[in-house]
């Protein structure tokens, strides 16, 4: 893949986020996510490439829009890509003006994404000291010892992050048995994920069950950040399962390493909506907005920031009609 598009691919989380991020605290995050989607659907369109969406929106039926097969991309002659999206993850934080929405997406050359159906994904990520040195399979306290002796700190200076969620509660428990610090989230695991791998965010680990599509991307980001992140599908039911298989998932119960639920020459990119973590939200100044991006490729393992401005009366689309 050409590295170049790691740089494209942060002008399509841009127009994603400029999009929502007006409607944030309005309450509405069905409004919020429209938005987003319509922004990074045209936004596709300037890239030559000749992209399908594998991680988006559901299945053509349900969402009309970055739906699950969609072609995107300017260029049905340029290279094949998957293209895993989530125009505004944490349409809550949106709605509500809560830290840590984002506009985010992944691309691998074509057959390297899980074809992740839309169910929930047992997931544990950390940062690089833990790859390797963390599994699924262990229980909560085993995972914190082994992490703890990696870091060279007590267990008790590790902070778990983990989705508040009543599916959580004997997770949290056994977090808070072993003495370790807990920060609880209404949403966004994409971020929680993520905020692992950047020393500043103080967080060490994330345990939890969130969606499986949303593993995924924070896999791909993982990948380039060097960090760990396993996931195991988790099925509500039958149907679920039949889903997984039929979108050709062989083994439903396996344990997904990073590498494989992202493989091969990997980019990722991510426009704060809100702020958080690691990135600013959307910042109006006077005639434009301010957007802060993160941008990286698994080859090389760079990870740059953008800063960028926009000017509403060069980029007129971006301003109030
Ligand atoms: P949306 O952006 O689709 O609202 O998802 C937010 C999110 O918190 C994800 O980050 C997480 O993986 C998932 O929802 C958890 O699902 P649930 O809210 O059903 O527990």
């Amino acid at each position: 893949m050409d590295r170049n598009l790691a740089l494209e691919l942060v002008r399509v989380t841009e127009a994603a986020a400029l999009s929502c991020s007006r409607l944030m605290g309005r309450g509405d995050k069905n409004a919020a996510d429209e938005a987003a989607v319509a922004a990074m659907r045209r936004a596709f369109e300037a890239l030559q490439i000749n992209g399908t969406v594998v991680i988006g929106e559901g299945e053509r039926d349900e969402a009309p829009m970055l739906y699950i097969g969609e072609k995107v991309g300017g260029d049905s002659d340029g290279p094949e890509l998957d293209i895993a999206v989530d125009p505004l993850e944490g349409t809550n934080l949106c709605a509500y003006g809560k830290p840590n929405a984002l506009a985010v997406v992944a691309v691998a050359p074509r057959g390297n994404l899980l074809h992740a159906p839309d169910t929930y994904m047992r997931k544990i990520a950390c940062g690089p000291a833990g790859k390797g040195v963390v599994h699924l399979d262990k229980s909560p306290q085993e995972n914190l010892a082994a992490l703890a002796k990696a870091k060279g700190v007590y267990v008790e200076d590790l902070t778990a992050i983990i989705l508040e969620r009543e599916r959580h509660q004997g997770l949290i428990q056994s977090v808070r048995d072993v003495g370790a610090r807990v920060r609880l989230i209404s949403d966004g695991d994409v971020s929680a994920a993520i905020a692992t791998c950047e020393p500043r965010s103080g967080i060490d680990i994330m345990f939890g069950i969130g969606g499986a599509p949303e593993g995924v991307l924070a896999a791909a980001a993982l990948r380039c950040f060097g960090g760990e992140f396993q996931g195991r599908l988790n099925f509500r039911n039958d149907g679920e399962r039949e889903r997984a298989l039929k979108m050709g998932i062989e083994d439903v119960e396996k344990t997904f390493a990073c590498d494989e639920l992202a493989k091969g020459d990997v980019m990722f990119a991510a426009t704060g909506v809100t702020s958080g973590d690691m990135l600013d939200g959307v910042r109006y100044v006077r005639g434009g907005a301010q957007t802060h991006s993160v941008v990286m490729r698994s080859q090389t393992g760079t990870v740059r920031f953008i800063e960028a401005q926009h000017h509403f009366d060069r980029k007129p689309k971006y301003a109030f009609e």
